[in-house]
């Protein structure tokens, strides 16, 4: 895929791996990228960051419907085609299940799947009209290795997989490249409330998720080889992880009793 001429909408755009993504799609030649994000401020910020793109910064929430139909609106006015659609903002909330308010149950739901479900749809008539397009949907290692105190996050997350995947198949008969990414704990601002020792920057995950999108890569799953391993073992025998989470409950109960990014 030639990424110069792509248009791009990116959710999420203004911090962590969101913002990441966009050095490294402009970088490599793209300079038309909507992005969406709820705060103003460091959407306008990235015009004076990345003087090579030219910035559509649509201010809105991926949970409200009214504000999706916005974005495809301006969009379709702006440019009238879209290439390439990157569902990544996200959010957090860990802890026990009983302890996880009403609120971010809901939030997290209708953020990192209702939202990214919704906007594919809308902006599907535009992106099926694309010579070669793609859809990158960022999930997490937790997608396929759900922890203790994740349970709400990791089934989000497992749902923006298996969405991808059914999408990618129901839409084989049109030039659009449908993958998934799986970062591991990475340094951004998604885990400033949590203790996690070695983390990837959100460079590299951008790097592996551009080059994915480029060697048309369906998961692209950071955490090397291990990772990998330990996806089988999930798979196969699950109960082998489940041995692992036994032993390390206390000290992940630790590690995340404040992780919170919402
Ligand atoms: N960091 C990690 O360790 C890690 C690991 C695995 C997967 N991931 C996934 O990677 C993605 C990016 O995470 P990150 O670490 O870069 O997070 P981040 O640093 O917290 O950035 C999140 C971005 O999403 C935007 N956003 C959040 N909620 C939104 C909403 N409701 N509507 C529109 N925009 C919203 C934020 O801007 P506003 O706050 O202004 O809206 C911000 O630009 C997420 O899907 C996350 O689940 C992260």
């Amino acid at each position: 895929m030639d990424l110069k001429n792509k248009k791009v909408l990116i959710t999420g755009g203004s911090a962590g791996i969101g913002k990441a993504l966009i050095k490294e799609l402009a970088a490599r030649g793209v300079q038309d990228i909507a992005v969406v994000g709820r705060r103003r401020e460091p959407l306008e910020a990235l015009q004076s960051e990345f003087d090579n793109v030219n910035f559509l910064p649509i201010q809105g929430n991926v949970a409200s419907v009214e504000d999706l139909d916005r974005v495809v609106s301006e969009v379709t006015e702006t440019w009238g085609e879209l290439d390439i659609l990157i569902n990544n903002a996200g959010v957090v909330s860990a802890g026990l299940l009983h302890e996880v308010s009403d609120e971010d149950v809901i939030n997290q739901i209708n953020i990192n799947v209702t939202g990214l479900i919704l906007l594919t749809k809308k902006a599907l008539p535009l992106l099926q009209k694309s010579e070669a397009g793609a859809i990158m949907n960022v999930s997490s290692g937790y997608g396929y290795i759900a922890m203790p105190f994740y349970s709400v996050y990791a089934a989000t997350k497992a749902a923006v997989g298996q969405f991808s995947d059914a999408m990618r198949r129901e839409l084989h008969q049109y030039p659009l490249h449908v993958m998934t990414v799986y970062p591991s704990a990475t340094d951004t601002d998604m885990m400033k409330t949590a203790v996690v020792g070695d983390m990837d920057s959100a460079d590299d995950v951008a790097r592996a998720a551009v080059e994915g999108l480029l060697n048309k890569e369906i998961n692209v799953i950071l955490g090397g080889k291990q990772r990998e391993e330990q996806i089988k073992t999930n798979f196969l025998e699950p109960q082998k992880i489940d041995e692992f989470a036994v032993a390390n409950f206390a000290a992940l109960r630790e590690r995340t009793l404040k992780h919170r990014s919402m």
